[in-house]
């Protein structure tokens, strides 16, 4: 098993480099398998996640060549193949095979997907959007089966506006026969990159970005080369971590615009901000305002970074608070950080935080990505040393997270237990 070791109290400054989007690379990946040649894909993460995906690409029979940041992938010798359950329960993004495989062959067969503990995590909007566009279902166990004569476009609407919902419609429906509208489509900046990807692979998406996505079918997609777009959620977690204990520190090749439900918050916070045209600067303040943060869909405060964020308001003067509104199971990183001093208390879906407090280090779990992300941030500022297990979780999403901290002066370790 690997821990982290942190040893808090320092002073961070220097550059942390951005890596690609995660949930944009597990997206891309995926799509890659609907070009009839080679695709190439830059600025890919070298995370779990992906290392995941590519295992799934070559169990289908899909050559990948990984050359620094880049992957190849070429499809031309693909087989549909059943996706077991020992490839799909690895990550949540494995559900996107299902969209690229039955726009691709009209069939996918696989197992319910796996990834962060964070609440129920249903699929039935996916499910529905392929049935709306001819697909028969049949779910055996864990393992469904999804099948069509043909694809036919439709107009779909999305009961919640869901990040995976979306993308796997458009995969599905980007070699469908005529066209598809989907309503109350997501519109994180990640849902623009997978369309940007399938346009450059000559599909005809219209809309994407904003609430309604048109897709004209189109029969054939080609290779062709494209670019991650940057992590905005990584970003946000150092950018979070700069307020925590920065000295300039800088947060590098970086879209600010993404950023900017969280940059709101810090600044209403009273965080020492320069913000430039692809990156930020941050200072830790000695004094911070309380704030109320509530989750939404983009562009509203992203889920993702409500965990990392929570860190601040233990070092905020006064009450703050978080309503999560998109998952269930989203503060299971509090115990700990109660446990290390902080003053919280959850009900229902809201954590009310009393600050400011000291936190001391202590020994905590990581139970999910972006928890484990909260317990680094908490780690940094603690008095001692904080030891986190489960870290595999951590590592799924941030590229060379133990690298890009030690480089600006933090005291982290990794090592095997
Ligand atoms: C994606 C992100 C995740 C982020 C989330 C919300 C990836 C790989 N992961 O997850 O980091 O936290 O968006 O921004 O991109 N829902 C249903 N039925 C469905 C699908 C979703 O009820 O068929 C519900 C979910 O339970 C949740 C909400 O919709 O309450 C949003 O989920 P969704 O946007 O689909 O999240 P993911 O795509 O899984």
């Amino acid at each position: 098993m690997k821990i982290l070791e942190i040893t808090g109290g320092q002073k961070l400054s220097g550059t942390i480099r951005i890596s690609g989007a995660k949930n944009s690379a597990v997206a891309l990946i995926p799509a890659a398998i609907l070009a009839d040649t080679e695709t190439t894909i830059c600025n890919i993460p070298e995370i779990t996640d992906t290392d995941n995906l590519c295992s799934i690409l070559s169990h289908l029979g899909v050559s990948t060549k990984r050359a620094s940041e880049s992957i190849i992938i070429d499809s031309s010798n693909m087989k549909n193949e059943e996706i077991g359950e020992e490839f799909s329960k690895k990550l949540r993004a494995s559900y996107y095979f299902m969209g690229a495989l039955l726009g691709k062959y009209k069939k996918a067969v696989m197992y319910f997907p796996g990834g962060c503990s964070i609440g129920a995590r249903p699929i039935d909007l996916h499910l529905k959007g392929f049935e709306a566009l001819g697909a028969k279902i049949k779910i055996d166990a864990n393992k469904y089966t999804v099948e069509a004569e043909k694809l036919v476009g439709c107009p779909i609407y999305l009961d919640i506006a869901s990040v995976g919902a979306t993308i796997n419609i458009m995969l599905a429906a980007v070699k469908a026969e005529g066209k598809t509208t989907i309503d109350n489509a997501a519109k994180e900046p990640e849902i623009v990159n997978v369309a940007t990807f399938l346009n450059n692979m000559g599909a005809h998406i219209t809309g994407a970005g904003t609430s309604t996505i048109k897709i004209e079918g189109v029969t054939h997609l080609h290779g062709c080369f494209h670019e991650v777009i940057p992590d905005r959620i990584e970003a946000g977690t150092y950018t979070i971590i700069g307020a925590l204990c920065g000295e300039n520190l800088k947060i590098d090749n970086i879209i600010p615009e993404h950023l900017e439900s969280l940059i709101s918050k810090l600044q209403e916070i009273g965080t020492k901000l320069e913000i430039g045209s692809d990156y930020i600067k941050i200072s830790k303040n000695e004094k911070y305002k309380p704030t109320n943060i509530k989750t939404a869909t983009y562009p509203g405060f992203p889920t993702d970074l409500q965990q990392p964020f929570s860190i601040l308001l233990t070092q905020c003067n006064g009450k703050s608070k978080i309503e999560e509104t998109i998952w269930e199971n989203r503060f299971m990183h509090i115990p700990y950080l109660c446990q290390m001093g902080a003053d919280i208390t959850v009900k229902n879906q809201t954590a009310t935080f009393i600050g400011p407090t000291k936190l001391k280090g202590k020994e905590v779990v990581a139970t999910d990505l972006r928890a484990g992300a909260s317990l680094v941030a908490a780690s940094l500022i603690a008095e001692g040393t904080t030891m986190i297990t489960n870290v595999e979780h951590i590592l799924r999403g941030y590229e060379n997270i133990v690298e890009k901290l030690t480089k600006v002066g933090a005291k982290i370790k990794s090592r095997e237990i």
